[in-house]
Order: C-alpha cells, then structure tokens, then sequence
C-alpha cells in the first residue's frame, strides 16, 4: 500500500494525510467493535478486564489473542455463545472471557503487559480491534517520622508518606485523620504534622487510593510518648486520714505511692528530711518511736523531668483519760471545740464581761452619789 506522493508541497501532503485519518475514523465509527481504553491500565494482583464495546447482536465467536494479530497460535481464550469455551496456547489459567465478550484476568502479573487482539465473527464478516494492556505494580506507600521517642505536650512530630499517588490517608492508632488544631495535614496529603503530641497517639500510618479503588496502606509507625507522673497518690496501711496515719509503736505500717507515667517513674522516700528508700513502697515492720514523724514520697519521670511529691505524717495514738481501757479513737483528750462553738463562747464572754463592767460601773456610781448625798 503506497500512500499518495506529496506532489503540491508540504500542504498539500497534509491535506492528504487527514482526509486518509478520517477515513480511517469513519470506517471505525460505523458499528464497529473497540476497546474500552479506559480499562487498559490494570495493577498485579488484581483484575483487569478488557472490554468490549459496540458489538453487535448476533455474535458467533469471541475470540481473545495475545499481540497485535488474531491467530490460532497467540490465541488465549474463544467463546462461542451461548457456553462452549476453550482455552488456546496461551492460555495462563488465569483468563475468561464474559458474556458480553469482555477479556478477563485475574489475577494480573507484570508480564501480561502487552497487546491483545479480539476477534468477533458475526457470520457475514469478521471484526477485529486490538488494545493495549498496560500492567502497573502498585507498591505499599513508604512511612518515615522524624522522631519516635517523645515528650507529651511538648514535642511535635512531622510524618511523611512516600508515594507518587495522589489521594493520601492519614491513620493515627487506624482512625482515620483530618487537619485539626492538634494536627496539620499538608495540601499534597503526604506529610502530617502533630504539634503537641498525646499519650493516645500510638501508632501512625498512611494509605494511598489508585484507580479501580485500590489502596495501598504503608507499615505502622509506632510512636513512644513519655507522660506523668500524674495522679500520684500515696496510701498506707493503716490508712491515711487527713494527712496523717495513726499507729500504735510496734506495730506494722506500709506507705505506698502510686503514678501515672510513662516510663515507670523513679521513687524515693524521704522520712523528717533524709532519705529513706527508693522503691514504690516504704514497710516497716514494727514501728519505733523515733520512726513517727513526716514521710515524703518523691516521684520523678527522668524523660519529662517532671517531680511530684506527696506527704505523711505517722503519729501515735492521742491517749483519752476519760475512758481508760475502751477504744473511743473519734474522741479526742484535751479540751477541744468546734467554730461555731468557739465563737458563740467568745460573744457570751463579750457580752458576760461588757454586763459585768456596766454592773461594776453602776454600783461605783450609785456608791459615790450617795456618799456626796450625804456629805452635803
Ligand atoms: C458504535 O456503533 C454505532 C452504530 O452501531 C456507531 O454509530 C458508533 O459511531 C460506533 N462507535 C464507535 C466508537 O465506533
Ligand atoms: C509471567 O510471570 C509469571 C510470574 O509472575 C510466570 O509464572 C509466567 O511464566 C510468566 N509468563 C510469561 C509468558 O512470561
Ligand atoms: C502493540 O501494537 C501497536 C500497534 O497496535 C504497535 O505499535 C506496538 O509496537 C505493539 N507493541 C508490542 C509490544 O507488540
Ligand atoms: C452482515 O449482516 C448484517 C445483517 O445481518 C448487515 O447489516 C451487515 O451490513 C452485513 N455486513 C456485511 C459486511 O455484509
Ligand atoms: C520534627 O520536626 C518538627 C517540625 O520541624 C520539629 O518541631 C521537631 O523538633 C522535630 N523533632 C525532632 C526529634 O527532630
Ligand atoms: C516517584 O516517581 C519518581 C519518578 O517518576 C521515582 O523516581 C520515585 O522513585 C517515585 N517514588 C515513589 C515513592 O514511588
């Protein structure tokens, strides 16, 4: 086939050379079978279907060929209507074709890239087209953060998702995240940042969307965020009431002191000042009298440098006169009075002592009055 010579110039040859395109096209555009392009590209390990579009009623034969010619020996798969199918030579066990005449694999490999040509026979006339298959490996998206030891609401975090896709997914412990006052997710979607971390961000990960839906999720970031000391608390056995712990010497007692914190925190024990212990626990076994006094316990996180403290004070029992041999422990020796109590005695003792003065003011006047009476 020899095309035309240009024989008036270059503009002319042009003129010819798109009337010959659009013959071309018109050909095509008459009922023709094609290719739907919009599925040539497909990802490994999943479907690809190459379909079929224009095909006309009464079809006898699909038949299905790798390159870019129909023949029996790059034949993949034929389908005659209504169910007689038969594989070819090349023939992966992984192909099919449809009802509708669609080409399917499943799953795709790297190496079915390639052209593939359809064959329709509708009786009277044979129609081909061929399209292009173009197989993609979709990798797992990469994940890198710039620190993974941190300090609760001081550090921040900048992760970044490797990938040329552009639909990104930000996970934190696998919940999906937006932008938000704690959180910046930049435009593109690949980095996120965390501004103040939380103990309750532990794990970060991203996820890519393909075509077809496909999505590609990376490995998990696991995130180490130091916290605390909080919620420190100290109790004893006996216990503690209000600030003190009441024993009898010779007797058993226990301090313990307890924190939220992350890594366990360092304890140390001071008793009237000087260091007792370095564990969570302070025993002792049978209490002496120079072991009364203050007990302070020290908690410390090395990794926040944040100190908390909490103190005792271990006291003997108040000895009661009033009831010697009965344990009465709510009744307290000494002469003791409530607020209320203590200013109502005060205000009869204002009034008692201003009734007093006015009595001795009024007998010394009376006294002298009737003294200068009888005088005159
Ligand atoms: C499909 O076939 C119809 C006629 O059946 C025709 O009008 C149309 O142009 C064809 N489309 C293509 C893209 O070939
Ligand atoms: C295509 O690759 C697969 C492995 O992915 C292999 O088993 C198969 O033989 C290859 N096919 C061809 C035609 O090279
Ligand atoms: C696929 O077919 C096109 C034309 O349809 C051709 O230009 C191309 O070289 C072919 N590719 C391969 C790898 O066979
Ligand atoms: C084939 O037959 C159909 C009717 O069955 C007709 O419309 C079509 O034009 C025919 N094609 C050829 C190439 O003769
Ligand atoms: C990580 O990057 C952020 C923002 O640039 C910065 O504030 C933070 O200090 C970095 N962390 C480390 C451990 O370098
Ligand atoms: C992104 O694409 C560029 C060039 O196309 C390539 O060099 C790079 O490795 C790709 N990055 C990833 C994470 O796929």
């Amino acid at each position: 086939m020899d095309l035309p010579r240009p024989r008036g110039g270059l503009w002319q040859g042009l003129l010819v050379l798109v009337a010959n395109l659009l013959t071309c096209r018109m050909f095509q555009a008459s009922g023709h079978i094609f290719i739907s392009p919009d599925t040539l590209v497909g990802a490994v390990g999943y479907r690809s279907i190459l379909i079929l579009e224009n095909v006309s009623e009464n079809v006898l034969e699909y038949s299905w060929h790798r390159g870019e010619e129909g023949n029996a020996a790059n034949m993949i798969f034929s389908y005659r209507p209504p169910s007689s199918r038969l594989p070819g030579p090349m023939y992966s066990g992984r192909e099919g074709v449809t009802r509708n005449g669609d080409l399917v694999i499943r799953p795709s490999a790297l190496n079915d890239t390639g052209n593939y040509t359809v064959q329709v026979d509708l009786g009277n006339e044979t129609q081909t087209a061929t399209g292009w298959l173009q197989i993609i490996e979709l990798k797992n998206p990469g994940i890198s953060a710039n620190a993974s030891y941190l300090v609760e609401d001081m550090d921040s975090v900048v992760a970044v998702c490797h990938t040329n896709a552009t639909i990104v997914k930000w996970y934190v412990n696998s919940i999906p995240t937006s932008s938000s006052n704690r959180m910046t997710i930049s435009p593109d979607g690949k980095t996120l940042v965390i501004h103040r971390v939380s103990r309750y961000d532990r794990t970060l990960h991203c996820e890519t969307e393909h075509f077809l839906g496909i999505t590609k999720r990376s490995e998990l970031i696991s995130l180490n965020v130091s916290y605390g000391p909080d919620y420190v608390t100290l109790w004893g056995t006996p216990s503690i009431f209000m600030g003190a712990l009441t024993a009898q010497p010779g007797s058993q007692v226990e301090l313990t002191c307890s924190a939220h914190s992350r890594p366990p925190p360092a304890y140390r024990w001071l008793h009237n000042g000087s260091l007792l212990g370095s564990a969570d626990t302070v025993t002792l076994p049978r209490l002496a009298w120079e072991q009364m006094g203050s007990y302070r316990c020290i908690v410390e996180n090395r990794e926040t440098q944040l100190v908390m403290y909490r103190d005792v004070r271990i006291q003997p029992p108040r000895k009661c006169p009033l009831s010697p041999g009965t344990t009465t422990p709510v009744v307290h020796s000494g002469f003791h009075v409530s607020g209320t109590l203590a200013v109502f005695l005060i205000v009869m003792t204002v009034l008692g002592s201003v009734y007093l003065c006015g009595v001795l003011v009024h007998i010394l006047i009376s006294h002298y009055s009737t003294r200068t009476t009888r005088a005159t």
